[in-house]
């Protein structure tokens, strides 16, 4: 069973600028560095992000990183190859004790793993940190067989879908555990294959403005936002990393079954502009056109 949506591994062009983003405007510190490998958290776990020097100078997306409860490892992996996964053997690094590396459909690499290290509390911020690593978000021509394709693999569950469950334009998944967040994952039509963004959570909306506050300058203004998702119920703002990947803030969202605004899966209509912001904005072209090439991992094996 899978039990949090981790975190992410990315390859990024300038390590150390990345590194500086994510202290400095995400708030995180960096728990462990080893080479070129950088582990990024908030909280007590270990790692919340890992960020990995590029060796082609381009910013990639290398593993999603699911966490699967304990001692179901090998059970997970053996129900994810039987629904269509490539198995691409056990991978050992620094803060987990166990993991298995999957190519799913689309090229995604999937990182399995279980026994996340614990590490101290990190210290006070004067802008509040954030309290977990929320969600990615995966572009892909056909949503629908990639939904299904992550129930029969992970067994996660449909949270909401825009357009349509047969055709969806946006489709939401959780983890199968109480209080699971809306979504851990999501998936958006898109031309190619690609990652589209990540997010983390903050406490407090207050949070979340400080944060945006912090990001923006004269270089620096917000893909899009602030406003508030009708799917999945939380405040954002969007702002882009150095290496151009493009990093959600975001407070309040609903959780699976303690919250009056969810009670069950439901399709969205593309008319209904609550769907993407109560508070009326509309996408943004810019916001749609955001992508990070997926670094398949059979192709990083050949190539090692
Ligand atoms: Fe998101």
């Amino acid at each position: 069973m899978i039990t949090r949506i981790g975190s992410i591994t990315l390859e990024v062009p300038d390590l150390e600028a990345s590194i500086d983003f994510f202290q400095h405007k995400v708030g995180l510190v960096e728990t462990e560095r080893v080479e070129r490998t950088s582990y990024l958290s908030a909280t007590t776990r270990h790692h919340e992000m890992i960020l990995v020097e590029s060796t082609t100078g381009t910013t990639a997306l290398r593993h999603l990183n699911l966490e699967v409860a304990e001692g179901q490892l090998e059970a997970t992996v053996a129900q994810a190859i039987a629904a269509g996964a490539v198995d691409c053997g056990e991978l050992r690094h620094e803060g987990i004790a166990e993991a298995h590396v999957l190519e799913i459909p689309g090229g995604f690499g999937v990182k399995l793993y279980t026994g996340m290290q614990a590490v101290p509390e990190p210290p006070a911020s004067d802008i509040a940190r954030p309290y977990q690593f929320s969600h990615f978000n995966i572009g892909v021509p056909e949503v629908a067989p990639v939904v299904d394709f992550m129930v029969e693999a992970f067994g996660l569950r449909p949270s909401d879908w825009l357009r349509s469950k047969e055709q969806p334009f946006l489709a939401w998944l959780h983890c199968p555990v109480e209080g699971a967040p809306h979504h851990g994952v999501a998936i958006l039509e898109s031309a190619d294959i690609k990652l589209h963004h990540i997010a983390f959570d903050y406490r407090d909306v207050a949070d979340l403005v400080a944060r945006a506050d912090n990001y923006v300058d004269t270089d620096h203004y917000l893909v899009w936002g602030m406003g508030r998702h009708g799917t999945g119920g939380s405040a954002f703002a969007y702002t882009e990393d150095p290496s151009g990947m493009m990093v959600e803030l975001g407070s309040g969202m609903i959780v699976i079954g303690k919250d009056p605004r969810w009670d069950g899966p439901k399709v969205w209509s593309m008319d209904d502009p609550r769907g993407v912001d109560e508070w009326g904005s509309s996408i943004p072209e810019k916001w749609l056109a955001k992508r990070v090439e997926v670094r398949s991992p059979i192709a990083l094996a050949v190539r090692r």
